[in-house]
Order: C-alpha cells, then sequence, then structure tokens
C-alpha cells in the first residue's frame, strides 16, 4: 500500500470509530448498566397484585388490567384457565365479569357462538399489576385532563398519579 492509500484509509476510519466506543457506553433503562455484551442479573420476580379491586382504564378502548393473581394458570392451546371464570356461562357462579361482546367478534365485525380465536391468549391485552418503579417514562395524559383545559393553553403536563 503507498502512503496516499494508507493515509485515506486512516482518515476514513476515524469517523467510524468513534460511533462505536459509544456504542460499547450504551444503556438502556430495561437492561441498566449491563454492557451490551454480557447477560443482565433478571430482578426477582414481582408480587403480583391480588386486590380484587378495579382500576378505571386510561382511555375507553384499554383492556382492563387483571385484579388477581393468575400464577400456574393454564393458557395454550390445550386449555384457557381464564375462560373457567370469564366465559358467558360461567360468571354466575364465579362472579367474575363476562368477557365483552368484542371479545365474540371476528375481524368483519361478525358475531360468534363462541369467543373469537383473535381473542384467545389473553394475556395478549390484559396484565396482571405489580407495584414497581416504571422502567420506561410515561407522559400519558388522560383525554379528560385534556379536555378539562381552558382553551387556548394546550399545557400537557402528564396526568397526575393516582
Ligand atoms: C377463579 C376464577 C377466575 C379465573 C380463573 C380468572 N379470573 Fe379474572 N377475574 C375473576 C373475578 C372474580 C374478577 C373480578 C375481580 C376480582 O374479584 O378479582 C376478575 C377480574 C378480571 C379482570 C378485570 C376486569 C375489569 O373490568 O376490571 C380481568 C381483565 C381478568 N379478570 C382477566 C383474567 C385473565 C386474563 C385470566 C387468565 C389468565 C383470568 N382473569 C382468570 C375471576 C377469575
Ligand atoms: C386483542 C386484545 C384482547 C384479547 C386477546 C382479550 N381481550 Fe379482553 N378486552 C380487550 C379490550 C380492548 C377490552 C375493553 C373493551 C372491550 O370490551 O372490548 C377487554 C375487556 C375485557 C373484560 C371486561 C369486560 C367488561 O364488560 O367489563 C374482560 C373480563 C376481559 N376482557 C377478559 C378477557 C379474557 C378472559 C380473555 C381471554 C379469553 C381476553 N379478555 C382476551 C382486549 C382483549
Amino acid at each position: 500500500m503507498n502512503m496516499k492509500k494508507l493515509l485515506m484509509t486512516l482518515l476514513l476510519l476515524v469517523p467510524l470509530a468513534a460511533p462505536l466506543a459509544q456504542a460499547i457506553d450504551f444503556q438502556d433503562g430495561m437492561r441498566g448498566a449491563t454492557p451490551l455484551d454480557q447477560t443482565t442479573q433478571p430482578p426477582p420476580i414481582a408480587n403480583t397484585d391480588n386486590s380484587d379491586i378495579k382500576r378505571a382504564r386510561n382511555y375507553a378502548m384499554q383492556p382492563p388490567v387483571v385484579p388477581h393473581k393468575i400464577d400456574g394458570y393454564q393458557l395454550d392451546k390445550n386449555a384457557n384457565k381464564c375462560m373457567m371464570c370469564h366465559a358467558r356461562t360461567r360468571t354466575q357462579e364465579s362472579q367474575a365479569p363476562m368477557i365483552s361482546v368484542t371479545h365474540f367478534m371476528d375481524r368483519q365485525g361478525n358475531f360468534l357462538a363462541e369467543l373469537s380465536p383473535r381473542r384467545y391468549f389473553c394475556l395478549q391485552c390484559h396484565v396482571p399489576q405489580a407495584d414497581l418503579k416504571p422502567l420506561v417514562e410515561n407522559d400519558f395524559v388522560d383525554v379528560d385532563t385534556i379536555m378539562s383545559k381552558p382553551p387556548g393553553k394546550p399545557s400537557l403536563a402528564p396526568a397526575k398519579k393516582k
């Protein structure tokens, strides 16, 4: 390699080296400070809320969160433990809220006789809760908060935690 070529190569490599060095320092809210080439220490399993107390939804279409423990509930192609209590025919005995009418609809909006396959895996949308520090910041603002602002003042301060 002649001198000129070597110089050109070095010049090209300098800007590439700087972002690489930064990438190693990269920190992520969920990984914490663990370097990317190492495995994180998993936190202890959280103690999920089992209060049976309904939580307000943040918007009308939100899947309600699960207010009870679901440890050990089988939910796979062979059995759906959730439906043992939440199915239409089980709610009198269980006193659980029935899956709503949308859970019987296919994607064309037709009503089926039973749970729609696209609503079979409940935990895709409904999740248990635990008292933990959020891993990522959230500045969601409730629509009622937006509507209660005087007009002309679109301040989007984060909703107060209840
Ligand atoms: C043994 C019966 C039983 C089983 C099994 C069960 N639930 Fe429930 N669920 C209830 C009852 C009763 C309530 C009403 C609140 C309470 O008592 O916890 C409820 C409440 C809920 C709610 C809150 C609804 C609302 O309007 O806020 C959701 C969501 C829910 N369950 C989802 C699930 C999911 C998902 C599973 C399966 C992983 C499941 N449940 C399994 C009995 C059950
Ligand atoms: C694709 C997302 C999705 C899946 C999967 C799903 N749900 Fe829901 N669920 C929702 C949404 C959204 C709502 C609130 C609006 C509505 O009723 O459609 C809801 C509402 C509910 C409610 C409250 C009903 C009411 O009238 O207050 C219960 C109970 C419930 N779901 C149970 C279940 C159970 C049990 C399963 C599994 C068999 C399940 N859901 C699967 C999205 C889902």
